[in-house]
């Protein structure tokens, strides 16, 4: 949530520009962390066990220590000036201020300590007491606007999700103040419009690139804290006006992505786990400090790396943000406001299976989710939702952005003839983690994104 003392304009200089970095790097980029009051949450209305049992391999772990390797330097490289930035995290997540070697041990006390204090007090431990002092002196000291009244009054919420049908699926998927489910069913309710199935593969990346790019344009122009502002859901998921959004998308040429229309009225790094247990209780969980190593600033003495979530508000309308994503007055800043997030934790329900599936990836997570899901709907293997090759286009910059070889040569030169502007990555992306629970025959399979580092486990 955006702290009390935070307002529209924070992140603005004198003449109304953004200020580089501001929203990303730093104690002023933080939003109030919610995990520990959830954590806490989910364990006395949900759990079997306390706190104190499940935090134990987490206390362990950072009592001591995991080994740096080859990924670790890679995000670390990738956000060094700003760890270098503020000595407790250059103490906790560097090697003599500089990249850990592969095989260096990151040990982290503090982090120890603090979720010592959430086992045995539960959300108190680090919303008052000693762990809430250091965490308002550490961030004020620093620049940073948290007061406690920002502690005593985080609450979690509980929402209904968001439910759609798609060619005899039910859909189950997150709401606001996540885009990520309206964005997800929005897309969905145009391909069913539009019956991508009976198309060519060159068609069919046409019209879902056409499908993301007015969802994502919706996305920038409605969604935000459904608490704060009126967010148009059952408008945004009627089948209706899927048709009509559907209408004007040529099957030989790309649209244009329109400037922004900036209203006025009011209105990696992520994380996902994919759970399924012997009673079938299911999970899909994801996680947000939204850049890797968040702000990167450790509130000394806590061993609590903050998170940069404060980017994922529309700092400005129009401008984008760390993903390149705009947004619109319905995701401006606001006291106690949560941010709009792209998190897209999702089930998928059959009459004879079930399937639990969530990536971290920043703006580009609910376009995976997407694509996943459809892997998933036309019955492959779980294997195959998550290793499939990926493409994006999120309305704004106006570009499809693909994977090494997710491509081949001929769809990109068919789409390029249909005018649209394609960008090679270097790298893949995303990291997903499915489930699928074979009813019938009572399976389960499940599987890490190769891409990644997690792991499946069918026990
Ligand atoms: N912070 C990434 C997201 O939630 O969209």
């Amino acid at each position: 949530k955006a702290p009390l003392a935070a307002h529209r304009d924070m992140y603005l200089n004198a003449g109304g520009e953004v200020i580089p970095g501001l929203s990303i790097n730093g104690p002023l980029a933080a939003g109030i962390p919610g995990q520990p009051a959830a954590l806490a949450h989910i364990a006395q209305h949900y759990g079997r066990l306390p706190l104190a049992d499940t935090l134990a391999p987490a206390i362990e772990l950072a009592r001591n220590g995991f080994l740096v390797d080859a990924y670790y330097q890679r995000m670390v490289r990738f956000r060094l000036p700003q760890l270098q930035r503020f000595p407790a995290a250059a103490q906790q997540f560097l090697q003599h201020n500089e990249v850990p070697v592969v095989g260096h041990r990151i040990v982290q006390p503090d982090l120890a300590f603090t979720l010592e204090a959430i086992a045995q007090k539960g959300a108190a431990g680090f919303y008052q007491g000693e762990v809430a002092e250091k965490l308002i002196a550490g961030v004020r000291q620093a620049g940073g606007i948290w007061t406690q009244k920002d502690l005593d009054q985080y609450q979690v919420v509980e929402r209904e999700p968001l439910v759609g049908h798609y060619q005899g699926h039910r859909i189950v998927s997150v709401p606001p103040p996540s885009s990520g489910g309206v964005v997800l069913l929005q897309m969905l309710n145009m391909l069913q419009a539009l019956d991508i199935e009976q198309h060519s593969p060159v068609q069919q990346t046409h019209l879902l690139v056409e499908v993301m790019r007015r969802a994502y344009q919706d996305r920038a122009h409605y969604l935000g804290d459904s608490d704060f502002v009126e967010v148009p859901v059952p408008r945004l998921l009627d089948q209706g006006y899927a048709q009509q959004r559907a209408a004007d998308i040529s099957p030989q040429r790309a649209s244009v992505s329109p400037p922004m229309a900036v209203s006025t009225e009011k209105g990696s790094d992520t994380t996902h786990f994919s759970i399924l247990d012997t009673s079938g209780n299911r999970v899909a969980a994801t996680l947000s400090i939204n850049y890797p190593f968040g702000s990167c600033f450790v509130v000394p003495g806590t061993g609590i790396l903050l998170n940069d979530e404060m980017d994922d508000f529309s700092t400005k309308p129009g401008t984008p943000n760390a993903y390149g994503l705009v947004g619109n007055e319905a995701n401006a800043i606001a006291p106690g406001k949560r941010m709009l997030s792209s998190m897209t934790p999702s089930f998928i329900e059959h009459d004879d299976w079930l399937a639990i599936l969530g990536t971290p990836g920043g703006s580009r997570i609910i376009s995976m989710v997407l694509l996943g899901a459809l892997e998933t709907m036309q019955g492959k293997e779980v294997d195959a939702w998550v290793a499939r090759p990926r493409f994006h286009h999120q309305y704004l910059p106006d570009v499809i952005q693909f994977e090494p070889d997710a491509l081949s040569t001929d769809i990109q030169q068919a789409l390029a003839n249909k005018g649209h502007t394609l960008k090679a990555l270097s790298d893949t992306y995303g990291n997903m983690q499915a489930i699928r629970w074979d009813k019938k025959n009572q399976r389960v399979s499940a599987a890490a994104d190769p891409r990644g580092l997690g792991t499946a486990q069918v026990e």
